[in-house]
């Protein structure tokens, strides 16, 4: 019996980049045993479903969720984001989201932060109108990701790892997060460590990543600083994502940071590459480690070659 994996291919070029994963994962000889969830956009037009509960219970007995991109155009912003991704992200307790990219790898916290969906409105519709959204930082939920991305940075050669964060503008969370860092640093003088404005970590990701190995950040900041790191190296074609739960209480969700990119859907454009990367997390998370590496390795040689979405695929699923 091989692992039993949802797949969530979603909207737009989801579907299409998740296929060419799948193919190499079986192409390493993992045997997968694969149902297939139909879930995003292209549903709630269709039923108005979004996430049934009888479902979320069914993803919950999975080994890992491998999801391809969801969003479209002709659903209302938020609807399938925060029904869909976020609620996975919360109910399933995927409080680490890990992205690696070449020479460092970030650690977004997942769960909390502006994601929280705390606020609401005043008086809406009128001149007066009132739209507060607030942050949702707990000791608990900053603290057990600090130390996700401390034991990451352990066993890495450098071992460095730095907070990112406004510290100085957003003083009440910015305390907890550096407090917390701080305490967690304390029992680890094995990683050296250092502190960087969000504003000013985006500059030195464009001019100088190499100043990096692991940086550890709160969801939104994370948001943001991952797709700039994905543009500045080699594209956001090639950047992978692993929403994790460390403690294995539930299945782990694996997607490329990618959007569903509906301009270019069915055009063969769209680089599988991220996908592919994500489903090398997977294995790996999943115990893995060589068929990991193959995949990784396949996908580096094959980066920056030119081809379309499935000749992309084919050439990874060769080498591996
Ligand atoms: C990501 C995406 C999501 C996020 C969206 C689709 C809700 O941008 O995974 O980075 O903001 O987390
Ligand atoms: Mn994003």
């Amino acid at each position: 019996m091989g692992y039993k994996i949802g797949v969530i291919g979603g909207d737009g070029i989801g579907p299409e980049v998740i296929a060419e994963a799948l193919k190499v994962v079986r192409a390493v000889g993992v045997d997968l045993d694969t149902v297939d969830y139909d879930l995003g956009g292209a549903r709630w037009l269709r039923d108005g479903e979004v996430l049934p509960d009888a479902l979320l219970d069914e993803l919950r007995g999975l080994d890992a969720i491998l999801l391809g991109a969801v969003g479209d155009p002709r659903v209302p912003p938020g609807v399938i984001e925060r029904g869909l991704l976020l609620r996975m992200r919360f109910e399933l307790d995927l409080y680490v989201n890990l992205r690696p990219f070449a020479g460092f790898s970030v650690v977004r916290e997942n769960t909390e932060g502006s994601y929280a969906g705390e606020g609401g409105f005043l008086r809406k519709g009128t001149p007066a109108e009132v739209a507060t959204q607030g942050s949702v930082n707990t000791r608990m939920g900053v603290e057990r990701c600090v130390r996700f991305a401390f034991d990451l940075a352990r066993s890495r050669p450098r071992r460095h790892l730095t907070l990112v964060h406004k510290t100085n503008v957003l003083t009440f969370a910015g305390d907890l997060w550096q407090r917390a860092f701080n305490e967690v640093a304390a029992e680890h003088p094995e990683v050296t460590t250092d502190y960087c404005h969000v504003d000013a970590a985006c500059i030195h990701l464009v001019e100088s990543p190499a100043r990096f190995d692991v940086i550890v950040t709160d969801n939104l900041f994370g948001d943001i600083l991952t797709d700039l790191a994905g543009a500045v190296s080699g594209g956001i074609g090639l950047a992978a994502s692993a929403n994790l739960n460390p403690e294995r209480t539930g299945p782990s969700l694996f997607e490329p940071v990618h959007g569903s990119a509906p301009d270019i859907v069915g055009t063969g454009r769209a680089n599988p590459l991220a996908a592919i990367r994500s489903a090398a997390m997977m294995l790996e998370f999943l115990g893995e480690a060589d068929a990991a590496s193959r995949v990784a390795e396949a996908c580096a040689a094959v980066s920056g070659r030119a081809g379309t979405t499935v000749e992309l695929g084919d050439a990874v699923a060769e080498r591996v």
